[in-house]
């Protein structure tokens, strides 16, 4: 049974890698496709599976050892895998690994094998089809699905939005989402007799979703004062769809993606009413916008009038539409995981913790007191821009990222044929003691203070160690963002209250298993207090 399931899904992994679903759609000629597939699906799934590792051209780089082929056919390696094979198997730049359905990949091992990905990035090298497909169905296309020229054009054009000088005006509307974080806190901990013990995920994702949304498109979600109206449970059912992404991406690795999002399942026709409802509701946000009087709009701040500012934009609601799709895809949970893995390290450390709050008390006004802050008030907190990098580093909330070419490139010395994935490991990349030396697994903040070297490097070999971010063209455009609005959430959080695990080891698990963001597994639960006198 194992093995005609095997042969059925290697058949039509085939049937994906020759874009045969996008050429005969599949509501239409579906069964007759099957029917000619399932007489070659035995030559499929034993030349996939088994032989055509054997006549692989990558059969020289050097090959981890996995086992046995059918006790890890649907199992894809993690971030933990990585990086004990960089650092454990000798080679010169490339490890050879199998992945679902014992499919070929190559991971990268050096930060001069990364450059060279991210340096081709949409020319040389481009998403997987299943993962442009994935982002395709939720945002619409936009930034994600464009590739060369077209991505050039948009990056180019939305570039201004993400530059300091425009960004620093954010920092207020972040801090007016940070005081409404806190008041609520306050108002959770006074209700409770006993410690109070907070789902902390759950909390910093409402105050990122409204962030995002207020100083990207001036639209407010309301998701800290109503987490469970109507269009936020929408917006959860489709951006934060857990465990299925995962499952989704391991399935299209064995199943053709279009079938895959066309199957009559109730995840399926629930995700469309969602995205849509989104869709819909910024739609009426930009048509707002775009018929404001002059005067109106060059008052804004935010992302969106950037957009409406551009020739390439302007007039296009659908492409903005889809633009602010990607940025919330993009932007909210990512920033979220990020505050959460710094108070999940602060949790652990209250030296360092105290450290922080002092300084926060020292330089900026407490949230209670109703006073707005500055962007420069923000920039000049040294330790706190520490604790965040050096979070950011060792808890990247992006593990990795896949690329394939459609030329046979070369990468670290080595002839990589096309249509090979290439995996770069941000995690491995972020933690390599290679990268960072021997303190690269603990959390140094203090590794980022010092001279100029220091704070831009954290005393890493280079700059592509840190890759958080990723690099080159498809980098993150929204870093600066990311980073400005972790610093000020941060600093209303832990200058209001004291963290400490919810239990007294302070130990989580991280869910390596889910290759797209890096969450803790079962949630973060951390003990909150309020610290009074600020
Ligand atoms: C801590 C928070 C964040 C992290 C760790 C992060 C990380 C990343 C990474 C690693 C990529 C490259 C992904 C790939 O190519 O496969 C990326 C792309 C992107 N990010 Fe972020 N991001 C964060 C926050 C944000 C925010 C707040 C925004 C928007 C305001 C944003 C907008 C984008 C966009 C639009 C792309 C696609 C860029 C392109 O394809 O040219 N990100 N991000």
């Amino acid at each position: 049974m194992l093995t005609l399931t095997a042969i059925v899904i290697t058949a039509l992994r085939y049937a994906q890698d020759v874009h045969i679903g996008s050429v005969i759609p599949f509501s239409a000629y579906g069964w007759l496709f099957l029917t000619h597939f399932a007489i070659l699906l035995p030559f499929f799934a034993t030349y996939g599976i088994f032989l055509a590792p054997r006549f692989s051209a990558n059969k020289h780089l050097p090959t981890v050892q996995q086992g046995p082929v059918l006790a890890r056919l649907f199992k894809e390696p993690n971030s933990i895998d990585f990086l004990r094979w960089i650092e454990e198997i000798p080679n010169d730049g490339l490890i050879r690994f199998h992945g679902v359905l014992n499919g070929e990949r190559i991971l990268i091992t050096t930060t001069e094998g990364t450059k060279v990905v991210h340096d081709g990035d949409t020319k040389d090298f481009h998403r997987p089809l299943a993962a442009k497909a994935i982002l395709t169905r939720l945002t619409g296309g936009a930034i994600f699905a464009a590739e060369g020229r077209e991505h050039a054009a948009q990056r180019k054009e939305m570039t201004p939005a993400f530059k300091h000088r425009h960004l620093k005006e954010l920092y207020p509307t972040f801090w007016s989402k940070t005081v409404e974080l806190v008041r609520s806190l306050q108002r959770h901990e006074a209700s409770t007799t006993e410690k109070s013990v907070i789902e902390i995920d759950d909390w910093v994702s409402r105050g990122t979703l409204d962030a995002i949304a207020l100083a990207g498109f001036g639209f407010d979600f309301n998701s800290i004062a109503q987490p469970g109206s109507e269009l936020v449970r929408k917006y959860r059912t489709a951006f934060l769809p857990g465990k299925s992404a995962a499952r989704i991406r391991i399935l299209a690795n064995i199943v053709p993606i279009k079938l895959l999002f066309n199957l009559p399942m109730k995840r399926n026709r629930d995700a469309k009413a969602c995205i849509q409802a989104i869709r819909s509701a910024l739609y009426s946000v930009v048509q707002k916008r775009q018929d404001e009087p002059s005067i109106e709009k060059q008052s804004r701040q935010d992302i969106l009038a950037v957009m409406l500012d551009s020739p390439l934009f302007k007039t296009n609601t659908n492409l903005i539409v889809s633009q602010c799709m990607a940025f919330l895809a993009a932007g909210h949970e990512a920033s979220a995981l990020a505050l959460g893995w710094t108070l999940h390290e602060l949790s652990k450390d209250h030296k360092r913790q105290q450290k922080l709050r002092d300084e926060i008390r020292a330089n900026l006004p407490s949230p209670d007191s109703g006073v707005p802050i500055e962007a420069s008030q923000i920039d000049r907190l040294e330790y706190l821009g520490a604790v965040v990098q050096e979070s950011l580093r060792k808890w990247g909330p992006v593990p990795r990222q896949t690329r394939i070419s459609p030329r046979a490139m070369e990468v670290s010395g080595h002839i990589v044929p096309k249509n090979t994935p290439l995996v770069v490991s941000f995690y491995a990349m972020n933690r390599m003691q290679e990268n960072w030396g021997p303190e690269a697994a603990d959390f140094v903040p203090e590794r980022w203070l010092g001279d100029s070297q220091a704070k831009s490097l954290g005393g890493s070999k280079d700059r592509y160690c840190f890759s958080t971010f990723s690099h080159g063209a498809r980098s993150c455009i929204g870093q600066r963002f990311a980073h400005y609005e972790v610093l000020v959430f941060l600093a209303g959080l832990v200058g209001s209250f004291e963290w400490s695990p919810a239990d007294s080891e302070g130990v989580v698990e991280a869910d390596h298993d889910s290759t797209v963001m890096l969450k803790v597994k079962n949630g973060l639960h951390l003990t909150v207090k309020e610290v009074g006198g600020w």
